[in-house]
């Protein structure tokens, strides 16, 4: 018994590590939907507007992408690869040198093909949402889930500047959170600066759903198929069934 008891613990410490890995901050939940095409094509034109120009995905082809979120070959072509010299058939790779990226942010921008499967798509949706305002680093911001980050704030425009107005303590508590007694947003100590960004917050939270759903599609662009698959082997299943259970009939109808 004892021995099962070690083995089960073996098996469950990866776990427990991991969850208590993750940031301070608590994370917002992301249910990822690949079966949302319209979310996964308006993700697609965010990332390549928004990040491809610092960011690598080199381990996906724009043909690929086209295929599977069923956006026509020649409309990638027109709107979502803008360097003329790339065909559809080849990677979503930029031309930013990275040693020099790396002088100017400090570290080079990361590929991020497997960014949502690596960090997790909750950590990444909480993480672009999480920007606010601070003098002390070089681009003016901080990042509440990656603290001191490399990264200027791209999305600033749209969701508008962030102010902090919270402790450090305050920061790594319970931000987000509704008190269950009072029925008031805990740490709600973060607040957008009035008409800063283009968007209204929903509009901003959709707008990276769609960014992060597409990463997550990337990150496993198998499961699309899978999922496809696996319904054609149920209704395979159950057609079978049917020819099945007939000849069993056969089958046992003179015995009594
Ligand atoms: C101006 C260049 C630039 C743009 C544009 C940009 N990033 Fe970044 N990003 C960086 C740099 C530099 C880092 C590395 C930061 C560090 O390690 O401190 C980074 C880091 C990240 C990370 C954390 C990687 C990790 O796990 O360490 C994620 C996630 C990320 N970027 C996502 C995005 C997304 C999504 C977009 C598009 C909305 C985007 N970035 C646009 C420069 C950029």
């Amino acid at each position: 018994m004892k021995k099962y008891l070690i083995a089960l613990m073996m098996v469950l410490a990866p776990v427990t590590a991991s969850a208590a890995g993750g940031a301070a901050v608590p994370l917002d939940s992301f249910e990822v939907d690949l079966t949302n095409k319209a979310s996964l094509q308006r993700g697609m034109a965010n990332f390549v507007n928004r990040c491809l120009g610092c960011h690598t995905a080199q381990y996906q082809r724009f043909e690929r992408a086209a295929t599977d979120l069923e956006i026509p070959n020649e409309l990638v072509e027109q709107y979502l690869i803008f360097d003329e010299n790339k065909k559809i058939g080849e990677h979503m790779t930029n031309a930013m040198p990275a040693a020099e990226a790396k002088v100017w942010f400090g570290n080079p921008p990361p590929d991020l093909t497997l960014e949502a499967r690596l960090r997790g798509p909750d950590w990444v949706y909480t993480y672009l949402r999480s920007f606010y305002k601070d003098e002390s680093r070089p681009w003016g911001v901080n990042n509440a889930v990656f603290p001191d980050v490399g990264m200027p704030n791209v999305l600033e425009n749209l969701q508008g500047t962030v102010i902090n107005h919270c402790t450090p303590a305050e920061l790594h508590s319970e931000h987000g959170k509704i008190d269950p007694l009072t029925g008031e947003e805990i740490g709600g100590c973060m607040s957008i600066e009035p008409k800063s960004g283009s968007m209204s917050e929903e509009e901003f939270d959709q707008y990276v759903y769609d960014l992060v759903n597409f990463m997550a599609y990337m990150g496993e662009p198998s499961k699309m198929v899978s999922g496809k698959i696996g319904t054609y082997v149920l209704i395979f299943l159950v057609i079978l069934f049917v020819f099945a259970f007939a000849l069993k009939k056969e089958y046992w109808k003179d015995v009594h």
